[in-house]
């Protein structure tokens, strides 16, 4: 009786230490604080493949426990006023200061896209709802924080049309007039997928030759940006990283484009482009688009062209896949000239970090202003973490300086 006491103690001492411990590197800081964030992270979807395996729920479906367990009721206050609206069909939260400026006093407008890779989060998050409050307090903007439709439910390209039609909504002068929002002064921002969307809808409104009012600014932080090379030097060295780990950054791309598990084992493999994304290649090549720091030791190898396999069951996967609105790095220079400039936060412990750092060589190729800010000990997801208990030094750190350059930029 005792002995098997013992042995459930120890199994269960041996089991938490391996939840627990996590390699992380020794320049984060607050290390401890993210191995036990990491745990939960890991925990929830480990309980979540289960669940998949048992058919109870499907994963992202138990994932999305974050997003419901953060969420909270978006209240105006003294300070900010907030409202919850539909723009052309689409939920939104729009957050604006409480006090009416002067008369014809025109407000700075940030069009804002959560993250969660297109599967998880929500604009009602503790973490966004703080980061639109700061907006509204410090810039005296307006924000419009977009509630656009999750993946698996809703495939690409629902959430990008989703957002899409909020930003033509909100750019009209007859819209912009009743938030008192400046028309010069409009900036579209993301973090993580919601990077994707707003570099994604920035070159996709250059697009329209009609379109009056265009955006003064792309903020996007720790986007991801393509979906045909996901063994850049920073998917393979971060592979295992809090809490982006390689794996779930696959399941999140598979996920957005269908629920057919096929296309996760082909990503997990790097065999997933087909001779429709090959032409395509050329413009993830990070041999060419990464400064020497980044490629380190790592040798290029361009992905494998499969011509058959797992493209079958719906032809227009590999055509979702080569969509430059679904990864935006995907488009030659003259689709990226004409961008407004651009703010680019990347982090060294991410799988995505390579991501962003090819967007800003190819956007400053291409001749598009854009402030570079790489976060040494920086790790994936960061600027969610401002809130207790899971608040995080860097991530304030973060913010303010994301917040400082739009002051200084738009
Ligand atoms: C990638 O770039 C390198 C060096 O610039 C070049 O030698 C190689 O052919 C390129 N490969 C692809 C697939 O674009
Ligand atoms: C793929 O095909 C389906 C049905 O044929 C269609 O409903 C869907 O919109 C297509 N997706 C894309 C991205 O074209």
């Amino acid at each position: 009786m005792r002995s098997k006491g013992i042995f459930l103690l120890l199994l269960l001492g041996a089991l938490t230490s391996y939840y627990v411990y996590s390699p992380i590197p020794n320049d984060i800081e607050e290390k401890w604080k993210l191995m036990f964030t990491d745990c939960f992270f890991r925990s929830l979807s480990n309980l979540a493949d289960l669940s998949e395996l048992v058919g109870l729920k499907d994963y992202m479906g138990v994932m999305m426990f974050i997003t419901f367990a953060e969420r909270v009721v978006p209240l105006s206050d003294e300070r900010v006023q907030v409202t919850e609206e539909m723009f052309d069909g689409v939920e939104v939260v729009v957050y604006q200061p409480s006090q009416q400026g002067g008369v014809g006093e025109l407000r700075r407008a940030v069009i804002y896209l959560h993250g969660g890779g297109w599967c998880l989060g929500s604009s009602r998050m503790g973490p966004y709802d703080f980061l639109s409050r700061k907006m509204v307090t410090d810039l005296g903007a307006v924000v419009v924080s977009v509630e656009y439709r999750l993946a698996p439910a809703h495939h690409f390209p629902v959430p990008f049309e989703d957002v899409y039609r909020v930003v033509k909504h909100f750019l009209q002068p007859v819209v912009l007039a009743r938030y008192h929002a400046d028309p010069g002064r409009i900036a579209v921002s993301g973090d993580s997928a919601g990077g994707n969307l707003a570099a994604a809808v920035s070159q996709k409104l250059l697009q329209e030759p009609e379109q009056e009012v265009q955006l003064k600014a792309q903020a996007l932080i720790y986007p991801v940006l393509q979906a045909l090379d996901l063994n850049t030097p920073s998917y393979q060295q971060n592979q295992h990283m809090p809490i982006l780990p390689r794996t779930l950054m696959v399941r999140f791309w598979s996920e957005y484009f269908t629920s057919d598990k096929a296309l996760f084992h082909a990503m997990m493999a790097n065999t997933h482009n087909s001779p429709e994304s090959a032409a395509l290649l050329k413009f993830v090549n990070w041999s060419s688009f990464l400064p020497e720091p980044y490629r380190q030791a790592y040798n290029y190898r361009a992905p494998p062209v499969v011509a058959t396999g797992m493209h079958r069951p719906s032809n227009n996967l590999s055509h979702s896949i080569a969509d430059p609105r679904a990864s935006p790095l995907l488009v030659p220079d003259t689709a990226l000239q004409h961008l407004p400039k651009a703010y680019v936060l990347t982090c060294e412990y991410d799988v995505l970090r390579d991501d962003g750092v090819m967007y800003v060589t190819r956007l400053r190729r291409a001749g598009v202003e854009v402030t570079h800010e790489h976060y040494p000990s920086g790790f994936h997801g960061a600027l969610m973490f401002t809130l207790w208990p899971t608040d995080f030094e860097i991530g304030h750190r973060m913010l303010g300086n994301y917040v400082k350059w739009l002051k200084e930029n738009l």
